[in-house]
């Protein structure tokens, strides 16, 4: 008794599924559902832009090898990126439905938009798994973070790094793209932290999360402030951090304002490392894009009592209620964290982030 109490126990966490047997194993049905299994299964994968590295560089790789090793190499994942383009990426969706996928993962263009070719595959029977954003429409299960805590995180980043001078900093907010549902979130989040405690002084939206249309409103924003009176910079990721830390270099300044950040790309750690950049947010694609490819292969396989233990959190879309949903926690990313974070996940190596231009700065911060 006292034993079956204890392994359920240790069996409720999400990251502890895979060693409790309900991932990859015979845990369900025993080995005649097992045998029975289909391997043989397609994944579509739909991504939505090529301009933030995590995409092309993490997501569709780690998935891939997941699928892979959870159908003994014989699954296999259609990948196609939408290059930011909603059209281009309903045209993709439509493809993969003609071509009989057995399951979706779709990381939205557009949330909303996107909701009718949702609607299609789940009339022609293919079951959609919302990958990293909220797509509307008639999802079977999202996984992602808690996006709000993202802007959370960010925002008292910039409250810790203004200190008492907080009341009287002026701040500039570069938000994502208002079709990205976690935008919202993000800057929900931020504005809590922010709100009341420092002057925002502008807010930019940034259309398809583009770091040129970040790198024309940061311009845009330093001739109506004042190069020298910008406090701090909320960017809402590290695409949008690099071109708002250009635009600062470009004007002339003379010390970078602390500038927040997301997705613990490799020149943002890089820029943290120089000082250039205050943090970024990193989420753990391995932990996202792992559990996205599981979801996907317990789906297809009518495992549901695996899928059900994947997706135990349950979220609202503006469309569908309670749909169930893993949320992959979140942490801050400063010079501090570099080692405990992407090091120790094993998404860069010092080396990689220790090129011959930022030896002083890696050796500063202890990175050897
Ligand atoms: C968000 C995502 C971020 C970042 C951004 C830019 O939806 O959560 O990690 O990649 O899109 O495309």
């Amino acid at each position: 008794m006292r034993r079956a109490a204890t392994a359920l126990a240790a069996c409720s966490s999400a990251l502890s599924l895979a060693a409790c047997g309900a991932i990859g194993g015979d845990g369900e049905g025993g080995s005649n559902a097992s045998s029975k299994r289909r391997d043989d299964i397609t994944v579509g994968l739909l991504l939505p832009d090529r301009d933030t590295a995590r995409f092309e560089k993490f997501d569709h790789p780690i998935i891939t090898k997941e699928v892979t090793s959870l159908t003994h190499g014989k699954g296999r994942v259609l990948y196609a990126n939408a290059e930011a383009s909603v059209d281009k990426q309903s045209e993709q969706f439509q493809r993969m439905i003609d071509d009989k996928v057995d399951v979706i993962l779709v990381d939205a263009v557009d949330a909303r938009l996107i909701a009718p070719d949702v609607q299609k595959s789940k009339d022609a029977g293919i079951p959609v798994i919302a990958y990293d954003r909220l797509a509307q429409g008639p999802i079977d299960a999202y996984v992602s973070h808690d996006n709000e805590l993202v802007g959370q995180v960010q925002g008292r980043a910039i409250t810790e790094a203004l200190g008492t001078k907080a009341s009287s900093s002026k701040v500039v907010m570069m938000n994502g793209d208002p079709a990205d549902p976690n935008t919202a979130q993000f800057k929900q989040g931020a504005l809590g932290e922010l709100e009341g405690k420092v002057d925002i002084v502008k807010q930019y939206d940034t259309d398809k999360w583009s770091p040129a249309a970040a790198e024309a409103n940061m311009k845009e924003a330093i001739r109506s402030v004042g190069l020298d009176r910008i406090a701090a910079v909320y960017a809402a990721n590290d695409g949008i951090a690099g071109a708002v830390i250009d635009a600062l270099k470009e004007a002339g300044t003379g010390r970078i304002p602390p500038v927040t950040g997301q997705d613990a790309n490799l020149d943002a750690v890089q820029r943290i490392v120089a000082g250039e950049q205050r943090m970024t947010v990193y989420k753990p694609f391995l932990d996202e894009a792992t559990y996205a490819a599981q979801m996907a292969v317990t789906k297809v396989q009518g495992r549901d009592i695996a899928f059900d233990a994947l997706t135990r959190d349950r979220v609202d879309s503006p469309t569908h209620q309670n749909v169930p949903a893993l949320l992959v926690p979140v942490v801050s990313l400063t010079k501090d964290t570099i080692k405990k974070t992407v090091i120790a996940d094993g998404v860069y190596t010092v080396r990689q982030i220790c090129t011959a231009a930022h030896a002083a700065g890696c050796a500063a911060v202890g990175l050897k």
